[in-house]
């Protein structure tokens, strides 16, 4: 962050905007920052101050709330890079503990670092063994996300000893915690649901490894999982892992600028990722396949998306950033393609539905003029689906990946040294000042 914070400040001085207020014929003048990739942008820190006027941006759609060095998109040509690394060459060559180490540290890992991270991590896999009975207070059929946000609220409940926002070791454990604790909660959480008793972590199998051994498992056999599919779910969560300040990254955010605990600002991200224009869109594509049926259907489902007086939508398509194809979407096809081949499924129905949807919707012209590509939604609920997991599971999934994400993006919020609460203003469409009328003088 310094690195970046001093690269903002030494903009040469005519790099500047000047603003008119045409009402008034006061001008100011605003300084523009460079960042090493991506648009500029306004410094409009000193604009309220200087003019007495707010911006008005909702959906934030031209606003950068923050400096980060960790994720960055190309929307317009369709990249994603962590400090640095294509998301294409973590895929095939990282796994999702080493990027998970590359986001909290900036940097790669050399051998001994990567060991000591992976032991820790392995041994903070387990979870109180109080929260056992925490799970037994949900109905059996709530849905996981439900039980996740709950779960992980209440880590810190737990984990006292890592709640200090301000010592740096404590942030460091709190990290490791959250990341090390997600597979088991998750786990947990589906087995609760289906009525069979929650399978604890080993720390001889690997992080995709013991998840999937924590979801398949039973006490009354052994279970070996399989290396095709643990390197599927490997890359699965290394594909969600970050992405620059999406809708619940910017929670844990804000919720973090008012000095929460850790663990109930990543609780609160995950409330904002199980909205179905956010992480519940891979649940949602799932369901809209099974409403559109057959081929035959697609046709129509496409004229409903376009139809503005229609509220739906084509779920796994569009993204705020991407005006290009996600680059996320097309390793997921490509996993997709090797998990069916994998586990022999043929002629897999929502596959094919899929691909003839993508094909249909990405020439026709309404989907082109407004850029609508499939997203990273759109085909990891066909993987998961074929992998065995429920589509309630499948933003558990997401949010187990993308905690580490969150608590990076948190944590590089903590350490920049410009970071205030959170505190946006508003135009206000309300009444002007009124008299209070007593309720007997009242219509
Ligand atoms: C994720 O931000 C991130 O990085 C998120 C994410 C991450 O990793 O964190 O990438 C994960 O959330 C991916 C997105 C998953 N959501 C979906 O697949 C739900 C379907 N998609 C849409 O709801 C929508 O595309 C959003 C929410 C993803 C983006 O919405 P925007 O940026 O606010 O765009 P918009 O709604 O203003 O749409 C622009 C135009 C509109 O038409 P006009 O009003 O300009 O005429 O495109 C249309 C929209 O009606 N449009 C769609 C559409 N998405 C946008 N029309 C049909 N089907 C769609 N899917």
């Amino acid at each position: 962050m310094a690195e970046t914070q001093q690269l903002a400040k030494e903009t040469s001085e005519n790099n500047t905007v000047t603003l008119i207020d045409n009402a008034t014929g006061k001008q100011v003048t605003m300084p523009v920052l460079d960042g090493t990739e991506g648009p500029r942008v306004i410094d409009i820190r000193k604009l309220y101050q200087e003019t007495g006027m707010f911006t008005f941006d909702p959906g934030f759609t031209s606003t950068g709330s923050c400096e980060s060095g960790l994720t960055f998109i190309d929307g317009d040509v369709g990249t994603l890079m962590h400090c640095g690394y294509s998301i294409d060459e973590l895929a095939e060559k990282s796994d999702f503990l080493e990027v998970c180490y590359l986001l909290l540290n900036g940097e790669l890992p050399n051998k001994a670092q990567m060991e000591e991270f992976e032991y820790a991590i392995t041994r903070h896999s387990m979870i109180h063994e109080q929260l056992h009975s925490f799970y037994h207070g949900f109905r059996r059929d709530a849905h996981p996300m439900a039980i996740m946000v709950g779960v992980v609220g209440a880590l810190s409940a737990f984990y006292h000893d890592s709640t200090d926002i301000r010592d740096e070791h404590q942030r460091m454990i709190a990290s490791r915690r959250l990341i090390a604790k997600m597979p088991t909660i998750a786990a947990w959480a589906y087995k609760y649901s289906i009525g069979q008793p929650m399978i604890y972590p080993r720390n001889d199998l690997n992080y995709a490894e013991n998840f999937l051994h924590m979801i398949q498992a039973t006490p009354c056999e052994n279970y070996e999982v399989n290396p095709i599919l643990a390197r599927a779910m490997d890359r699965i969560f290394i594909l969600h892992a970050d992405h620059e300040q999406n809708a619940s990254t910017s929670t844990v955010r804000l919720a973090g600028s008012s000095q929460a605990n850790p663990f109930a600002c990543i609780a609160a991200g995950i409330a904002c990722l199980w909205g179905p224009a956010h992480g519940g869109a891979n649940e949602a594509v799932l369901k809209m396949l099974d409403e559109i049926g057959s081929k035959d259907r697609v046709g129509s489902y496409i004229k409903r998306a376009k139809d503005k007086d229609d509220p739906f939508r084509l779920m796994g398509f569009g993204h705020r950033v991407y005006k290009n194809y996600d680059p996320r979407a097309k390793v997921m096809r490509e996993t997709c393609h090797e998990v069916l081949d994998f586990l022999g499924i043929k002629d897999e129905p929502y596959l094919d539905l899929a691909m003839d949807l993508e094909r249909i919707a990405t020439e026709d012209e309404y989907f082109v003029e407004k850029k609508l590509y499939p997203n990273v939604d759109f085909y990891s609920g066909i993987i998961l689906r074929a992998m065995g997991f429920p589509t309630t599971m499948f933003t558990v999934i997401f949010a187990l990946a993308r905690t580490v994400g969150w608590i990076a993006q948190w944590k590089e919020m903590i350490e920049d040294p410009v970071q205030k609460i959170g505190r946006p203003r508003q135009l206000y469409n309300g009444y002007s000042h009124r008299p209070y009328v007593p309720l007997d003088q009242r219509g």
